[in-house]
């Protein structure tokens, strides 16, 4: 939350029932792609990871993901296969949506400003107690923390995305190097976006004041007043283009009553 401000009760009342888009459905259905993706390829991606030297994973789960696979060729296939898949859908929404949406989702909503800034050097202290009398700056569509984890993701998938190119088309890569170096860098992408994302689906999926964003991801909607208390710089600007389009249509109004009035 921003900052506490006094909000009378009726208005609170209407704030509450009236609803503001947040997310289109072409986000909302990338979004659950992606977690889907995350469900199959994160499991098998795991049991992968044979060397019980490493000590990742627990032998038994190895064991019972070659068993459901019907052993580690089968198992390794479907991974990869997942991932073109994962791969292909994306690049086929980011080409196919990158004027509509991808562009204006970049502009709108991911630059990190000063208000960003200032919550990301503020919020850290205030999770560890320090720093409570200084106020959090007003957050956009998204706080800077979410803006932060939308980069982890980008750069993330790509990572993933490239080094998994390269290890499924070994056959086709004329350097060792570049085909060895590539495990090590796609399962520490992996890591860095797992890290991220336990935080993700604890505030997304689990944090009380956060209820609104996670159905938000459904319904694509949110109250008004879930916006102005978490996402005021947000709220206000949506404010100010509504109150800028009524100004527009009565200025036509009175224009086009002018006329009528010079014409009789
Ligand atoms: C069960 C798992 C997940 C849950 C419950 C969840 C929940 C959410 C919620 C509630 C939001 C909206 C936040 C807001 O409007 O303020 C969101 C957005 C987002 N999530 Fe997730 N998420 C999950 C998995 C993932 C995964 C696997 C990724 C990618 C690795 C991901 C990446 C993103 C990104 C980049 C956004 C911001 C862009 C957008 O609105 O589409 N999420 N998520």
């Amino acid at each position: 939350m921003s900052h506490a401000e006094f909000i009378p009760l009726a208005e609170r009342k209407r704030l509450r029932v009236t609803e503001i888009k947040k997310h289109n459905l072409a986000n909302i259905l990338t979004h659950w792609f992606n977690v889907a993706m995350w469900a199959l390829l994160l499991p098998t991606g795991l049991a992968i990871l044979a060397s019980p030297r490493l000590g990742i994973v627990p032998e038994l789960w190895q064991t019972l993901m070659r068993n459901v696979f019907g052993g580690t060729a089968n198992l390794i296939e479907f991974h990869y296969s997942v991932g073109l898949v994962w791969m292909a859908v994306l690049t086929f929404n980011i080409l196919l949506g990158f004027r509509k949406y991808f562009i204006p989702f970049t502009r709108e909503r991911m630059f990190l400003d000063a208000d960003d800034i200032e919550w990301l050097k503020v919020k850290p202290l205030q999770m560890i107690g320090l720093a409570k009398a200084k106020r959090l700056p007003p957050q956009d569509v998204y706080n800077a923390g979410q803006k932060l984890y939308m980069y982890m993701v980008i750069v993330g998938t790509l990572t993933i995305g490239l080094t998994g190119l390269i290890m499924t088309f070994h056959k086709l890569i004329p350097w060792p190097w570049l085909i060895q170096w590539s495990l090590p860098i796609h399962f520490s992408a992996v890591g860095m976006v797992v890290a991220g994302l336990i935080i993700h689906v604890y505030m997304g999926a689990v944090f009380p004041e956060e209820k609104e964003a996670f159905f938000s991801m459904f319904t694509g909607k949110v109250s008004a007043w879930y916006a102005r208390r978490h996402h005021a710089k947000w709220y206000w600007r949506k404010m100010e283009e509504e109150m800028d389009w009524e100004d527009r249509v009565l200025a036509e109004g009175r224009a086009l009553k002018a006329d009528e009035s010079a014409a009789d």
